[in-house]
């Protein structure tokens, strides 16, 4: 291999290529004239095969004169606390409204005329059920109603503001169409949830899809990270508040016998891995490499713990009553903190495992609960998540 490239450079190359092969352009955007793809507003959309954050999955323009009603319903189900719903415009994007969800419960946000409003409240959406949601403007109000009864009432009166009965109404679902910044409370777009039987103000007019094909909705979910086999989820190390002296923990939940495939992996940039735990479905083993050390073990239990030391490595599995550990020490070269102040953590592949190859092994299997230092890591934080991966849900 030569070396005009340094590691660095190389490895900056590599995930810069990785963001622009997950984030799916130089398939999309480049206006080939593609005919683009028609859906009834009623379709079944899920909202987290989104990959441009802040741009509609799908959306419709009609002339407001065409408009015979001032509601729209649609159900809804998501366990995602945070991300875009829904978002209406008239004026060209100078009058908007957008439903999204933040810490579980359904907010809205107002421009009417320059005047700005949020408003956000009970009740919690993310449970994992089906909502029927309801938004309607009746007179000076914005009226989001929940499984039919009231959720929030906005109200608005100016001498300025004049019915606009003239011009094009838009609208559209898990993106919107004016810019973040103009947002009151900002939120992280991303929402791994589902939207079907849309009826949008009685219209029958389709929408288009910016994707070829919706992605169905599973039938039935449950709580998790579900990994399909196709793609990953990468952190960026310095992301997390480590701790040089108590080290940094790691903890994951989940059937881990009926898993395949890579769990985590941590890498430092420039450097070889550190550490990687790879689940294989046909022998029920866990296979642990650090650079030490290659360890196997059974893996028909549901908790792992991790724990990352400047000098030493140490797995804790956790099966009803007990538990059982192994530690491995560092290398008299290696500090297993070095990575985690400036590297990757890979949840669901292997990472850099060669150098054209950014990531391998993929996990099928649905991870229940994943902590770092204690607390919940949300996929949608991470730096590249492949769109196959859904956040917080998987099938059951
Ligand atoms: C919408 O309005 C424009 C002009 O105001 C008109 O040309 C167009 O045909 C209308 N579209 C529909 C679907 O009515
Ligand atoms: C909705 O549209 C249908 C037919 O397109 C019509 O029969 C119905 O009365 C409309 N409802 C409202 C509330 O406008
Ligand atoms: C990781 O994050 C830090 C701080 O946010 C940033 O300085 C650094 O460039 C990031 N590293 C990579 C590889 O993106
Ligand atoms: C695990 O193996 C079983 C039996 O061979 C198979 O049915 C199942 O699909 C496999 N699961 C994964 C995640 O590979
Ligand atoms: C540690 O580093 C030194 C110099 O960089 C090298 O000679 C030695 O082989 C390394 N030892 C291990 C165990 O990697």
């Amino acid at each position: 291999m030569c070396c005009g490239m340094t590691w660095k450079a190389m490895a900056g190359a590599l995930l810069l290529t990785l963001n622009l092969i997950l984030l799916g352009w130089g398939a999309e955007g480049q206006g080939n004239g593609r005919d683009k793809k028609e859906v009834p507003g009623s379709s079944t959309v899920y909202l987290g095969q989104n990959t441009h954050d802040w741009r509609p999955l799908i959306h419709t323009t009609v002339n407001l004169s065409q408009i015979g009603s001032i509601k729209s319903s649609f159900q809804f189900r998501t366990f995602d606390p945070e991300g875009l719903v829904f978002y209406g415009d008239t004026k060209n994007g100078d009058d908007w409204f957008v439903l999204s969800l933040k810490d579980g419960v359904p907010l809205m946000q107002i421009n009417k005329e320059g005047v700005l409003i949020s408003v956000a409240g009970t009740p919690r959406l993310n449970d994992g059920k089906w909502h029927t949601m309801e938004v309607s403007n009746q007179g000076k109000f914005v009226i989001l109603e929940v499984d039919g009864t009231g959720g929030l009432v906005v109200g608005m009166h100016s001498k300025q503001i004049e019915e606009v009965i003239h011009g094009k109404l838009r609208l559209s679902l898990g993106g919107m169409l004016i810019g973040k910044e103009k947002m009151i409370v900002q939120f992280n777009p991303k929402m791994d949830g589902c939207v079907r039987k849309g009826n949008w103000l009685n219209l029958t007019v389709p929408w288009v899809a910016e994707a070829d094909e919706l992605q169905p909705c599973y039938e039935n979910i449950q709580p998790g990270s579900y990994f399909p086999g196709t793609g990953f989820a990468i952190f960026n190390t310095s992301d997390f508040q480590i701790d040089e002296d108590h080290g940094v923990r790691i903890e994951l939940w989940g059937d881990f016998s009926q898993m395949d495939g890579t769990l985590l992996s941590i890498k430092a940039d420039g450097e070889e891995l550190v550490f990687s735990v790879v689940a294989d479905n046909n022998t029920k083993d866990f296979t642990f490499t650090s650079r030490e050390e290659v360890l196997t073990m059974k893996n028909t239990f549901k908790r792992l713990q991790i724990k990352f030391q400047k000098d030493s490595l140490r797995v804790v599995k956790h099966e009803d009553e007990s538990s059982a550990d192994f530690s491995v020490s560092a290398g008299s070269n290696t500090s297993y903190l070095s990575a985690w102040r400036d590297g990757h953590l890979a949840i669901g592949g292997l990472l850099g495992e060669n150098d054209d190859d950014v990531g391998s092994k993929f996990l099928t299997g649905c991870l229940e609960k994943i902590q770092v230092q204690g607390k919940d890591l949300d996929l949608d934080s991470a730096r590249v998540k492949h769109v196959s991966v859904s956040s917080h849900s998987c099938p059951a």
